[in-house]
């Protein structure tokens, strides 16, 4: 099984992004992290990252070209952006949503998703770790397609 995993705005910044809500892990050492719960749970990963809204719309329209299921951290579009939320719609694949921060105790305006009601779970405050619990999700939803 294949599972795209797309990072939104300014997630290529981590490591530079306030420490107290985003630790010191980059994008990269974040992503082999994925990489490595993944094998261990089966599924093969694939990453995308972009800061451009159009780009990220682009890649959820040829999400299911290639991709099972979706883990999707969409940075602040995701309290927004109602075109990424639209396209995934679209893209039609069972998604998780991320969050490395606790989103609901932040400011206000953080609490709001646009994505939430389109995806099967949401993981947030749990830093990196949320990940592999979006991955065990991911995996859990596929198994009972699939049975
Ligand atoms: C974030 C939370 C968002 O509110 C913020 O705009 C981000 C990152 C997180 O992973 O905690 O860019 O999605």
């Amino acid at each position: 099984n294949r599972v795209l995993v797309l990072h939104g705005v300014n997630l290529d910044q981590l490591g530079r992004r306030p420490a107290a809500h985003y630790g010191t892990v980059t994008l990269d050492r974040l992503e082999r992290g994925i990489s490595e719960h993944a094998a261990e749970l089966g599924l093969r990963v694939q990453f995308f990252q972009s800061n451009h809204e159009g780009a990220f719309v682009e890649r959820l329209h040829r999400a299911d070209d290639m991709a099972d299921a979706l883990i999707l951290n969409p940075g602040a579009w995701t309290h927004y952006s109602w075109a990424i939320r639209d396209a995934l719609e679209i893209a039609g694949l069972p998604a998780v949503e991320v969050h490395l921060s606790d989103v609901n105790a932040r400011e206000e305006w953080r609490r709001v998703s646009v994505i939430r009601e389109l995806c099967i779970a949401t993981v947030a405050g749990k830093g990196p770790d949320g990940y592999r619990d979006a991955l065990e999700r991911v995996r859990e939803a596929l198994v009972s397609n699939e049975a």
